[in-house]
């Protein structure tokens, strides 16, 4: 499978002075056009990792490809303009003083016509479920609307990769479904490539591509039914398994037949 993003040999760290390498050796690929689901505990290097994509921050060593360009110093603000994302704290994210100047201005910055911007505004605002919300300052509205606000936004740059780096931590249940059901309908077109930070094990389910990481290292990379075929594994590294695996773990303590990796993996064919 061809990668969109692939990180080669990558280290990092914050303060060079710093013993420990936030990130170590990490090599890893985000498949083309697929959707791809971060996972791991509370300072295992998730976020620091979409940096690293996004060039946001530069490694101390290694590569980092996008398609097959190696990103350097002269392409790096081209290659940027393709990748968006979506971070963990929306307050870091809002420029203009209404929604709509808000989103307007991510489109300024990448060149649209504004002849073109008020339906591509609108197309965005009301897939994140924003639209009534277009003349209010972002400032000013709950953490949850925030976090679809900042979604709107990248929703209407089109970029061909998107990294929501736990971008629905503050939506109610229902919300998080909604903004879920937009990464699955954007990992199911054909040159969006979706990443995917979560701690929502749920979400692993509806996912191409999984990575699991842990203390700065990718830990396991793979389908979702390969890397709940090591749920011990993940346990012993603090997180869960969807409510389903669980279940069908308890039932193959009544049935010894019952084999929950393969319950299991049926389980994600029909979901997907
Ligand atoms: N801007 C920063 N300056 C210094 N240390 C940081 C900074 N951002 C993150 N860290 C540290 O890097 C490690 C990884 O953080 P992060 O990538 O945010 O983890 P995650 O997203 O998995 O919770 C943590 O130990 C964190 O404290
Ligand atoms: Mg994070």
């Amino acid at each position: 499978m061809k990668n969109a993003v692939t990180l080669e040999e990558i280290n990092f760290k914050y303060n060079s002075n710093n013993k420990d390498w936030v990130l170590h050796n990490v090599n890893c690929g985000f498949p083309f056009g697929k959707y791809t689901v971060i996972i791991g505990h509370n300072g295992s290097g998730k976020s620091t990792l979409s940096k690293i994509v996004t060039g946001i921050i530069k490694p101390f060593s290694g590569n980092v490809f996008v398609g097959s360009t190696k990103i350097s110093k002269t392409n790096l603000v081209k290659i940027r303009k393709n990748i968006g994302i979506v971070f963990q704290n929306p307050d870091n994210q809002f420029i203009g003083t209404t929604v709509k100047n808000d989103i307007i201005f991510g489109l300024e910055n990448n060149c649209v016509p504004p002849s073109e911007m008020e339906g591509i505004i609108e197309k965005a605002a009301k897939k994140a479920g924003v639209f009534h919300l277009y003349e209010r300052a972002p400032q000013l509205l709950s953490g949850g609307q925030k976090q679809k606000v900042a979604i709107a936004g990248i929703l209407a740059l089109k970029n061909d990769i998107i990294i929501f780096d736990e971008a629905t931590s503050m939506l109610d249940p229902r919300g998080k479904r909604d903004i879920k059901q937009i990464m699955i309908e954007l990992g199911k077109e054909k040159n969006k490539t979706i990443i995917s930070i979560t701690h929502d094990m749920e979400e692993v389910i509806n996912a191409d591509h999984v990575l699991v990481m842990d203390k700065g290292k990718v830990l396991m990379e793979g389908t979702p039914a390969e890397i709940f075929s090591h749920a011990e594994t993940l346990r012993k590294v603090g997180l869960d398994t969807p409510l389903t695996y669980t279940i069908s773990e308890y039932l193959s303590k009544f049935d010894k037949s019952f084999k929950p990796t393969i319950f299991f993996k049926e389980f994600i064919k029909q979901c997907q």
